[in-house]
């Protein structure tokens, strides 16, 4: 779900409009998934009625918080070395700064996050957003604090998010959280809990109140949308005990993003992530009814080996992601397809790496997110296999499926040459100032000449050439759609 953040904003600090009674400086970084980056959003929200504004200057922050991703250890190196620049800065330049550590990390380590990092005040899970003000009272009475507690519903529905370091464009709109599909490398299902949906009326009342203030495109998130359910609150787990009437009435994905197209015509809906085990042919059906619904699905398969699927307890062979993938694209024609993909799991054999690289021959995938086996504790997989895969050939599997996505990815962008291309506007290119940089329906990157066009506009592009993720053309004129 890390996909749809720029990259070049990982970390970042982001900045929220100054309101004036607000007197106290919040620096906050978000790294990780999609999620986390809109999860900070609402935890700007919480605390500007605290009286925080946001500040992109760390030395002069009363209180930094780090929205933390556990998915690889990699990526939890990342944040240890950005805690060990907030103690510097602390030590050097500002005695009085509090330190808070979110997200996923936060709840994988606890209380031992204040024990190993001396410099953390504050340790606050995905769950417990809602009590930073409480928790923040005790850091100022100079005792740690930590809430770390899952919830069985908590979904922030009701909060409205402050935008961060926002385009005015495109937004993030949570509509699921946590995960109950239990793959064996995965750490989500511990860090962020069992599956809860968020109320379809709040939803299409934050998707209202984004298209007043003028965005343009949503994506709707969740860790896995396609099992979006709403039956009037509680796990979805919970959901074969509901009463009759909340059975008839629930709310599924495809009708969720039936509800927001219909509601709102002239925004762009994406969503974000798709699981082969719970997407169904309905929600093909709705995106080609809806011209608003981008025609992009995100389509995680990890491996194209039965036999390591079912190590990862994958829901789903090869052969039914396939028969998903060929339906889709008889539903749909136009739509790409996007993957992850891990190399390496264990006891991976050269014989598995090779179907997954046949079945990456077989999708062409336009663009993909590809990573090595990242062994984390206390999952199934930590628990079960040995990592035995040595980090030379892991290396090498990673190298061979990169280079296998990026002919892919030539294949899929040259399909575009010499077509029209419906693009929206998103900021300025970052190679070339006098260009501007979108996506397509596909979510293919499209540069082209700035002219008297502006960001938010809906342009058709002409496509005369092409890299393996990038689309270059001209523009031909604003969308009528
Ligand atoms: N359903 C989620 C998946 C979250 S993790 C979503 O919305 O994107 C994103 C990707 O990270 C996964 O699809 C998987 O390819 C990768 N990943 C997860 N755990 C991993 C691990 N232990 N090692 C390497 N890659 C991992
Ligand atoms: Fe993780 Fe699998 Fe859920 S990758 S987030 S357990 S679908």
């Amino acid at each position: 779900m890390e996909k749809t953040i720029d990259e070049k904003t990982q970390g970042k600090a982001l900045d929220i409009t100054a309101h004036k009674k607000n007197n106290r400086k919040l620096y906050i970084e978000s790294y990780g998934c999609a999620m986390n980056f809109s999860d900070s959003e609402i935890v700007a929200s919480i605390l500007s009625e605290q009286g925080f504004n946001t500040t992109q200057i760390l030395e002069e922050a009363d209180l930094v918080l780090v929205n933390t991703c556990s998915i690889r250890d990699k990526a939890e190196q990342t944040v240890r070395k950005r805690l060990e620049k907030y103690n510097a800065v602390k030590r050097d330049h500002n005695p009085k700064m509090k330190v808070g550590v979110l997200g996923c990390m936060a709840e994988r380590l606890k209380e031992k996050f204040l024990d190993e990092e001396k410099i953390v005040d504050m340790v606050v899970g995905p769950d417990a957003y809602k009590d930073i003000p409480n928790l923040l009272a005790e850091v100022e009475d100079g005792k740690d604090a930590v809430n770390v507690i899952l919830s069985k519903d908590e979904t922030y529905g009701d909060i409205s998010p402050v935008r961060l370091n926002s385009n005015g464009i495109n937004a993030l709109v949570s509509i699921t959280r946590g995960c109950d599909n239990m793959c064996t490398f995965c750490v989500v299902p511990f860090t962020r809990g069992r599956e809860r949906s968020r109320d379809p009326r709040s939803i299409l009342k934050e998707v209202h109140d984004l298209s007043s203030k003028g965005y343009k495109e949503i994506t709707l998130l969740g860790q896995n949308v396609d099992s979006y359910l709403w039956y009037g609150g509680g796990l979805k787990k919970e959901f074969k005990n509901a009463t009759e009437m909340e059975k008839a009435t629930a709310t599924s994905f495809s009708q969720l993003l039936d509800q927001v197209a219909t509601a709102q015509p002239n925004m762009r809906v994406r969503f974000s992530t798709s699981n082969p085990q719970d997407m169904t042919e309905d929600v093909f059906h709705i995106m080609a009814k809806h011209n608003n619904i981008c025609k992009h699905v995100h389509l995680p398969v990890q491996s194209g080996s039965d036999r390591i699927l079912k190590e990862m307890n994958r829901q789903h062979t090869v052969t039914q992601y396939l028969t998903l993938v060929n339906r889709l694209k008889e539903i749909l024609p136009d739509c790409s397809i996007s993957q992850d993909l891990i190399t390496g799991f264990p006891s991976e054999t050269e014989a598995d790496h090779q179907d997954t690289l046949a079945l990456m021959q077989q999708v062409k995938f336009a663009f993909g997110y590809m990573y090595k086996y990242s062994e984390r504790p206390g999952t199934m997989a930590a628990r079960k296999f040995e990592d035995d895969i040595p980090e030379a050939t892991k290396k090498r599997r990673l190298t061979e499926i990169v280079d296998a996505q990026r002919a892919h990815g030539a294949y899929r962008t040259q399909e575009f040459v010499g077509k029209t291309t419906e693009v929206l506007i998103e900021r300025p290119s970052k190679k070339d100032q006098e260009q501007w940089s979108g996506r397509n329906q596909q979510s293919i990157v499209v540069v082209f000449p700035k002219e008297t066009y502006q960001v938010g506009d809906l342009v058709n592009v002409k496509i005369i050439r092409c890299t393996s993720a990038t689309l270059i053309g001209e523009a031909v004129g604003l969308s009528k759609a």
